[in-house]
């Protein structure tokens, strides 16, 4: 069975081995005028300045969004994105966990040629499109995302990254045009693009590697500089700030970028300066009962900082947390017999509804926001009347030796969850994800609906049974 931890970006490069003088030579380099140096004094890095300041041009993006996250299926949600010129279609996992785009290149000796996500798998080739160029080292980019050492200009740009499963891409960042689906209506898009530096992936391993769930790449949504929706915000394009809907029920759901109008959500404040989405839990209740903790666990006045991620598949509580919050659970049903799958999974026999048989659990964040899984969210329903705990013990070891809680698709998902970089909140509400939302395409005023989509669906028509037939191999496949 896979490890479903995909978030955590770690960019490797040469960030450990930095010589003193080259330190220096960077920090001088960094605090120059964005406009000083003189390559950037082009027209177009000019306009695009204008473009932010005026803000101006801030369209919405609806990104179809495909897969589900029940670890029995898919385990990953993922959208299609169309790269250079002219544009083809790629597919790539949704990931808030991490800061980079990067998909399959030509030439790549390890990369999946196939998929049993029922997607039709392609290399990206720089030489193929008309807009594509490599970036080199030497290039502000590169400078702010690798920080290469030894770099020797107009040599590629080297990229490295490991995710929370421990699988990785290698390669080089390029420059290209992408071309992502802007409201333009109700439930209608038009072509809009864009030009993004993205790594072009030479070498995969682990997960990434293998055909079961492959696709053509990542689509980070962090906020570091490095992500997608940074670079379209910092020349102009779009605010940052988007939304997504995970159908946990009918798989796909809802992505969109943009200012969202209707539903209007409660927020919570975003820990500032972290890696990932940080928000600050204050208790967790289960069923009607606030689980008693140790201060040192949770703390109702400082609260504890768990980790928000798209990229995740389950749960990933600290082992502090996760023991009285699965006794607690269990108390409601004394007398199940146990056993574990896959060394991984609790499992045990029901009969029944689970949403009645067993509690909801409530998390409660700063600023009263809460976070509601039921049941049927958390368990998943292995065969007939045998279930499983999607809890997981043990979370993501930080920087500084911390055991941090991952909340993944287990969590978000049937939630709508805005992610506002501006005003540095995150907010969320239950929410009917196979609906639509509102949202205000900025140049005109107007307000659009953005709408459900399933990629699944779409491509299923093409390969029919025989993806249900592989779904079903795989899954007899894991858990036999
Ligand atoms: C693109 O073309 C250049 C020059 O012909 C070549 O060196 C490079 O390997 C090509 N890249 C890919 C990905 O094929
Ligand atoms: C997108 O870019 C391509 C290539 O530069 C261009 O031909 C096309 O007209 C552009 N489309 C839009 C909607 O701007
Ligand atoms: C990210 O971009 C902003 C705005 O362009 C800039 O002020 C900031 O220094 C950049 N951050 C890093 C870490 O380079
Ligand atoms: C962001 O914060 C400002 C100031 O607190 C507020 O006026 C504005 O409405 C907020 N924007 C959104 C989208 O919530
Ligand atoms: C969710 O919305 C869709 C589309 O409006 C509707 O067909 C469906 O019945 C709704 N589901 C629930 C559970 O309300």
């Amino acid at each position: 069975m896979m490890d479903l931890r995909r978030g955590c970006l770690v960019v490797l490069g040469s960030l450990f081995f930095l010589l003193p003088n080259l330190v220096s030579a960077n920090v001088v380099f960094k605090v120059q005028n964005k406009f000083a140096a003189a390559r950037e004094r082009t027209l177009p890095s000019l306009k695009a300045h204008d473009d932010r300041r005026h803000g101006r041009r801030l369209a919405a993006v609806d990104l179809p969004l495909g897969g589900n996250g029940s670890p029995t299926d898919t385990a990953l949600y993922y959208t299609k994105i169309g790269i250079g010129t002219p544009p083809k279609d790629y597919y790539v996992q949704v990931d808030t966990g991490s800061d980079i785009m990067w998909v399959n290149c030509a030439g790549c000796d390890k990369c999946p040629t196939k998929s049993d996500l029922g997607v039709e798998l392609r290399l990206y080739d720089p030489n193929g499109s008309t807009t594509g160029t490599s970036l080199t080292c030497d290039q502000d980019f590169c400078i702010e995302t690798v920080n290469p050492t030894g770099c020797t200009v107009g040599s590629a740009c080297s990229y490295g990254v490991t995710y929370g499963d421990g699988s990785s891409s290698m390669g080089y960042f390029v420059k290209d045009n992408i071309q992502l689906d802007r409201a333009s209506g109700n439930l209608q898009t038009t072509p809009m693009n864009g030009s993004v530096a993205f790594g072009c992936g030479a070498k995969q391993s682990g997960q990434l590697g293998s055909s079961s769930q492959a696709l053509d790449g990542i689509l980070g949504f962090g906020q570091a500089n490095s992500s997608m929706i940074s670079q379209l915000a910092s020349v102009g394009k779009v605010k940052k700030m988007f939304a997504h809907c995970l159908d946990g029920t009918n798989g796909g759901g809802i992505f969109a970028i943009g200012q969202l109008v209707e539903p209007k959500l409660n927020s919570t404040p975003l820990v500032p300066n972290q890696a990932h989405y940080n928000v600050i839990l204050k208790a967790i209740e289960v069923g009607h009962d606030v689980l008693q903790l140790p201060t040192d666990v949770l703390d109702s006045q400082s609260g504890k900082a768990v980790v928000i991620d798209s990229g995740t598949t389950l749960a990933y509580l600290a082992a502090d947390l996760f023991t009285p919050l699965m006794d607690k659970i269990m108390a409601a049903q004394p007398d199940l017999t146990l056993h574990t799958v896959e060394q991984q999974f609790t499992c045990f026999q029901f009969n029944g509804n689970v949403d009645n048989g067993f509690p909801a659990v409530n998390f409660r964040f700063e600023n009263s926001l809460s976070l509601t899984i039921v049941p049927s969210e958390y368990l998943f329903q292995l065969r007939d009347n045998v279930w499983c705990v999607g809890w997981q013990n043990g979370g993501m070891q930080s920087k500084d030796g911390k055991e941090l809680t991952l909340l993944g698709d287990m969590v978000l998902s049937n939630k709508l969850v805005l992610y506002d970089l501006e005003n540095q909140t995150i907010g969320w509400a239950k929410y009917n994800c196979s609906s639509s939302v509102k949202v205000r395409d900025d140049p005109s005023g107007q307000e659009y609906l953005i709408g459900y989509h399933d990629l699944a669906s779409a491509s299923n028509r093409n390969t029919g049974w025989t993806l249900t037939l592989l779904l079903l191999l795989a899954i007899l496949g894991s858990f036999i």
